[in-house]
């Protein structure tokens, strides 16, 4: 896996400025209201996106990444809510399974989660992380002996921020999901449908309850920057 061209989105600024900062020879290209920041991390070849907060920000972001830059595989870092009962604020996520919990056409008789792919009407439709990247991820992180317990687990994706605790348990019920956030499975869709690989790797900020936002509040920047450290570990070890 040496010397390949990754990219990293990220949805907010604290979510890639510190990759950014680690860039060597960087420059930025512009491709509408985006900018991709250009460099290099231990011989690697990466692309540093800020997408915004949402699953169509996020779908744009890397589909124009992906035209223009042709990576060899995009990682999404960043926060997420906390839904399966064993994380806490500080722990990562690496999702295998991406969802989309808001994507609902259950009043024609579809599972939620079904995307009308024709497949498995009764289940949700599932996007993946690539599972060697995924093994490497968790090796790499436990090697590395970073103070943050890898999960790994489904993640949900949706245009909300949740921070209710019936909201919580339904996600968490119907599919299963241990982390919810807003890009993550938007970004491993744009990336499948690309036959791109992907990983989606999320610190937890909060545990998506009534106190979700108060804890993004606190902990927001340090999660964003705990995941973004995960990463760079990564870069360490496929270098
Ligand atoms: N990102 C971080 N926390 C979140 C939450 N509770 N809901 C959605 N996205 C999040």
């Amino acid at each position: 896996m040496n010397n390949k061209k990754i990219a990293i989105i990220g949805a907010m600024d604290c979510e890639v400025n510190k990759l950014r900062g680690m860039l060597q020879n960087p420059e930025v290209v512009k491709k509408g209201n985006l900018s991709f920041y250009l460099g290099s991390i231990n011989n690697h070849s990466v692309i540093i996106a800020q997408s915004g907060v949402g699953k169509v920000n996020a779908a744009v972001c890397t589909q124009v990444l992906i035209d223009t830059f042709q990576p060899d595989y995009v990682i999404n870092t960043g926060i997420a809510g906390g839904l399966a009962s064993d994380l806490s604020v500080g722990d990562i996520v690496a999702g295998s399974q991406l969802v989309q919990y808001d994507f609902d056409t259950s009043a024609l008789g579809y599972a939620k989660g079904y995307m009308c792919t024709g497949v498995n009407k009764d289940k949700p439709t599932v996007f993946y992380s690539d599972e060697q990247l995924i093994s490497e991820f968790e090796e790499a992180v436990l090697k590395s002996g970073f103070k943050s317990k890898v999960h790994k687990g489904i993640i949900a994706t949706g245009d909300t921020f949740v921070s209710d605790g019936k909201k919580k348990q339904e996600i968490k019920e119907i599919f299963n999901a241990s982390a919810v956030e807003m890009e993550g499975c938007a970004i491993a869709q744009c990336a499948q449908i690309n036959s791109v690989p992907c990983l989606i790797v999320r610190a937890i900020s909060d545990l998506a309850n009534g106190e979700a936002a108060k804890s993004l509040d606190i902990f927001e920047k340090e999660m964003a920057e705990v995941s973004a450290q995960t990463i760079k570990i990564l870069l360490d070890k496929i270098s």
